[in-house]
């Protein structure tokens, strides 16, 4: 008797949103995944590569061309649709932006001054309760329009106000990060998919919150994490270790600067050079199991539909380019998408 109460009691401390994440059986360390969120994938176009498992698309993409969910499960019915949406900054693109964002008082300063293509992105005042409420809207239409999951962006600001240096414009800490995700990820597991499962959540990059957030999270998306693009010295990838010996993917891309042109997008059939593919692919820098990804960076080619894999194969092979469509990235929002309704 006193043990089976003290059973209750322990799995009673068990914070919900870590006892009840009913994740596909599919989602593993290691999995295939493909990600595209530079334009919409074509619906209309066979799919490429034919055998990636997880899909990271735009959410916008997906709310304004939601054939995009049909053509993935006809490709693969256990296909996992995870999305993308920017939870840190808003930008004049999200459907939500003009209802919402544009005059609420929440939006501080531009992503970053030195960076001016993405100057129609605003960071987000995340300590309002306003504005976590909103991101998790987002959340929901996710899961409303058959997203499997949530890859929340830019979870990391507290990197632009180190040293008193405000470059939010809302003096944010590692600490109010924490809180924001864990609130996200708190909602996204109260949701079950169109797929039956949890909504799951990712974690985006922030190497500094790795052990704050990796209990509550499901995944983790990151983005050079081996530092080739970067002189620093830093132990990036080695941390997301936590995710898979917790059995969570951790979803990994390289930006070999030889893939393709950055400025077209324009993939190199031929893939990059021998000597950035091994670069990008060797896994000494602890990010063994991890799934990795090869991609353009900057410009109009960003994370567009060319990729090369590492799965084995030699240099030059496993170039793969998933058909997109700029000029579906216009479309209008529907009126479910505005956060108005
Ligand atoms: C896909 O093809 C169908 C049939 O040709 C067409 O009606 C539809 O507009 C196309 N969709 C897109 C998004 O191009
Ligand atoms: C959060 O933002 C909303 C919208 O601008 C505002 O009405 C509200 O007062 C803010 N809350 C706090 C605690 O500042
Ligand atoms: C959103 O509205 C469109 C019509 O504009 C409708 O076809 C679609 O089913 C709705 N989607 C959701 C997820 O509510
Ligand atoms: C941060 O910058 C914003 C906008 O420039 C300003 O309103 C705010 O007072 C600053 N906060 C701190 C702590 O410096
Ligand atoms: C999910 O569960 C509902 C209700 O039990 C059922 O109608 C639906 O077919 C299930 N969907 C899938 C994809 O299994």
């Amino acid at each position: 008797m006193k043990r089976a109460t003290s059973l209750l009691a322990a799995s009673l401390s068990i914070p919900g949103s870590l006892a009840q994440v009913d994740v596909p059986p599919n989602f593993v360390p290691g999995v295939k995944w493909q990600i595209v969120i530079q334009n919409t994938i074509d619906p209309n176009a066979t799919l490429q590569p034919t055998d990636a498992v997880v899909w990271d698309l735009d959410l916008y993409h997906v709310v304004r061309t939601p054939e995009v969910v049909t053509t993935l499960r006809n490709n693969d019915p256990n296909a996992i649709l995870i999305c993308y949406f920017n939870a840190g900054l808003a930008q004049t693109s999200d459907c939500d932006y003009d209802s919402r964002w544009l005059d609420s008082g929440l939006l501080g300063n531009i992503y970053d001054p030195e960076e001016p293509q993405f100057s129609d992105e605003r960071w987000v005042n995340i300590k309002n309760q306003t504005a976590r409420d909103w991101m998790k809207d987002r959340i929901t239409l996710a899961r409303d329009y058959g997203c499997d999951g949530v890859d929340p962006d830019n979870i990391d600001g507290f990197l632009n106000d180190e040293d008193d240096d405000n470059g939010t414009g809302w003096d944010l800490s590692q600490a109010d990060y924490v809180s924001f995700v864990t609130e996200l990820a708190t909602h996204a597991h109260s949701l079950t998919t169109l797929q039956n499962h949890t909504l799951l959540i990712g974690q985006k990059n922030a190497p500094e919150l790795v052990e704050q957030l990796s209990d509550a999270l499901d995944f983790a998306v990151l983005e050079d994490c081996k530092g080739l693009n970067d002189e620093e010295d830093f132990t990036f990838c080695e941390d997301f270790q936590a995710y898979i010996t917790a059995g969570k993917p951790v979803l990994s891309i390289e930006y070999p600067s030889t893939l393709g042109d950055t400025e077209t997008g324009a993939c190199n059939p031929d893939g990059t050079s021998d000597e950035q593919y091994a670069a990008s692919c060797a896994t000494d820098q602890g990010n063994s199991d991890f799934s990795t990804v090869l991609k353009i960076q900057g410009g109009d080619g960003e994370l567009n539909g060319c990729t090369q894999y590492c799965s084995g194969g030699e240099p030059g092979t496993e170039v793969v380019v998933t058909a997109t469509d700029p000029e579906l990235d216009g479309e209008t929002c529907p009126s479910n998408s505005t956060g108005t309704s």
